[in-house]
């Protein structure tokens, strides 16, 4: 498939085939991809947990208000966020960057490369996930509000702020998933509908983690799972060109 008729081939499909299985690591490769995804500050604060043992896909099915979809997924993704990996990201992409800035930075911009990803990656990280039971983040926002008076500044910064940098990033990669799936032919449906507090518990996450997004996967059953076609606000509606 081009990468057209994968948008087009790729629906909400809340029916699964019951006599088709998925090969577990097709799925996993798909997974792989989607951490291909474009990702803030590349901190990849995110994790996927694929589920594929039967007594466990009932369990989700059911803390995601037994939907159709979960009920006849052959397997789940869930999608996470983890704020509270920052530092340890940040340590790897500094090792990581070290050897790349050798490799492939003019030498004489080298020094001045390293020296801002340390800042980046060792000060302006650390301030802007840093929690404190959120007081930083009011200190982050009246601290960026009031640069912002005298030059341009990134002022979504608050705790709210923050959590929505760590969903974009996630949501980008469950869009890559769900692409990759469905260029190979398996199906997904997105989902918020589900019992967070619940789901947090069944995998074991820290209060920190939030879960993203559940993707049931399997594959279609003609279009029995597919509700009927697909609308889209006229295109003129949403296009704005300036
Ligand atoms: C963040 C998000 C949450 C969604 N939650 C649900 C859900 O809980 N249950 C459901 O049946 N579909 C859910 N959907 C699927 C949407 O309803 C679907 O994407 C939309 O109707 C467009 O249809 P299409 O995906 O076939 O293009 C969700 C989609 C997104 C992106």
């Amino acid at each position: 498939m081009s990468l057209q008729e994968t948008l087009e081939y790729r629906r909400s499909v809340r029916y699964f085939d019951e006599a088709k299985e998925l090969d577990t690591e097709k799925v996993k490769h798909c997974i792989e991809l989607a951490t291909l995804a474009p990702n803030s500050s590349n901190m990849q604060l995110w994790e996927f947990y694929h589920i594929t043992d039967p007594e466990m896909l009932k369990i989700i099915s059911h803390a995601c208000l037994d939907q159709k979809a979960t009920e006849t997924a052959k397997q789940i993704v869930v999608f996470v966020t983890r704020r509270d990996l920052h530092r340890k990201h940040s340590k790897a992409i500094l090792d990581f960057e070290k050897g790349n800035i050798a490799r492939y930075s003019p030498p004489e911009r080298q020094e001045k490369r390293w020296k801002d990803r340390l800042v980046y990656y060792n000060r302006v990280m650390p301030f802007l996930y840093s929690r404190f039971l959120g007081l930083l983040g009011l200190l982050r926002k009246i601290l960026a509000t009031s640069i912002s008076l005298f030059r341009p500044m990134v002022t979504t910064v608050s705790e709210s702020d923050v959590r929505v940098v760590v969903h974009k990033t996630c949501g980008l990669a469950a869009q890559t998933f769900m692409i990759a799936m469905a260029e190979i032919g398996y199906d997904t449906c997105p989902l918020e509908g589900f019992d967070s507090r619940r789901v947090k518990r069944l995998l074991k996450l820290p209060r920190s983690a939030e879960i993203n997004m559940v993707i049931p996967c399997g594959i279609r059953k003609g279009t029995l799972g597919i509700w009927g076609e697909r609308f889209r606000v006229p295109f003129d509606e949403v296009y704005k060109k300036i």
